[in-house]
């Protein structure tokens, strides 16, 4: 057997430098799915229906879940945003999202993207509550720091401390700061999408598996660079040497 983390990480090694802050752009996709449904198909229809739905959802809590139709032609989705976007430029980010799919991901029955404030996935198979290992990217800025023999331990002190207080926030979300010295700051972000939530508490512990497993995986892509995130279908965690979230 293949091992999926393997697949994801060799296929997904790329580089992407960070200046560009405010372009609101996606950041990467994959149309993960294999299979293809047709124009004024059920499933088309579905989708449709299910895309209208999540960007209703998420302009009041952030966040949307659902499925609509059923059996084989059943579209099952998810929508999140970044925990401190606006409800207004979260819908936005959502319904840009289902249009650049469906323009990068024709007919593809699963799909999924990120931007700094959302991401959107939807597949012809139910993958609620489950760790996404397989949809994966790394980004970092090309810079790197002057010291990373003291640098990196601060990154992972940081985001290791935020995806703790992610798992136990209800919106799986934190960020936070920790000061490097008197004139710079390292900011950290950890969030989950919330399916991985539920009544029970071990649902938020695979909130904090998933965190944990990119904390792992940051010297993969980042270590001493001046920023750096590893991007997941279910959790990201991202820190850079500015602050990039709305207080
Ligand atoms: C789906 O479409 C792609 C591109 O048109 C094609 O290469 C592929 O074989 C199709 N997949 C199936 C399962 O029919
Ligand atoms: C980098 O940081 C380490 C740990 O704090 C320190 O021992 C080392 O002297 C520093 N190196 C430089 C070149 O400043």
């Amino acid at each position: 057997m293949l091992c999926p983390r393997y697949i994801s990480v060799s296929f997904l090694l790329f580089s992407l430098s960070l200046h560009a802050v405010n372009c609101a752009g996606p950041l990467y996709h994959f149309c993960f799915s294999q299979e293809n449904y047709t124009a004024n198909s059920p499933y088309g229809t579905n989708l449709n229906g299910l895309l209208n739905l999540l960007s209703t959802q998420v302009s009041s809590t952030g966040y949307g879940l659902g499925s609509s139709g059923e059996g084989q032609d059943q579209a099952n989705g998810l929508a999140l945003c970044r925990g401190d976007v606006s409800t207004t430029n979260c819908k936005t980010c959502v319904v840009d999202a289902g249009k650049e799919l469906d323009d990068r991901c024709p007919y593809k029955k699963g799909a999924i993207i990120w931007y700094d404030n959302c991401l959107l996935k939807y597949s012809n198979i139910d993958f609620f509550g489950e760790i996404d290992n397989n949809n994966k990217f790394y980004m970092w800025n090309v810079q790197d720091v002057e010291n990373s023999t003291s640098f990196n331990p601060k990154v992972k002190d940081l985001l290791s401390s935020l995806s703790n207080e992610a798992y136990a926030n209800p919106k799986f979300y934190a960020t936070g700061d920790l000061e490097l010295d008197s004139s710079s700051k390292l900011y950290g972000l950890a969030q989950c999408t919330r399916d991985l939530s539920g009544l029970d508490c071990e649902r938020g512990l695979d909130c904090k598996k998933c965190l944990d497993t990119a904390v792992s995986e940051l010297p993969n892509c980042c270590e001493g660079k001046r920023g750096g995130r590893v991007v997941g279908g279910s959790c990201n965690v991202r820190y850079e040497l500015y602050p990039f979230v709305d207080a």
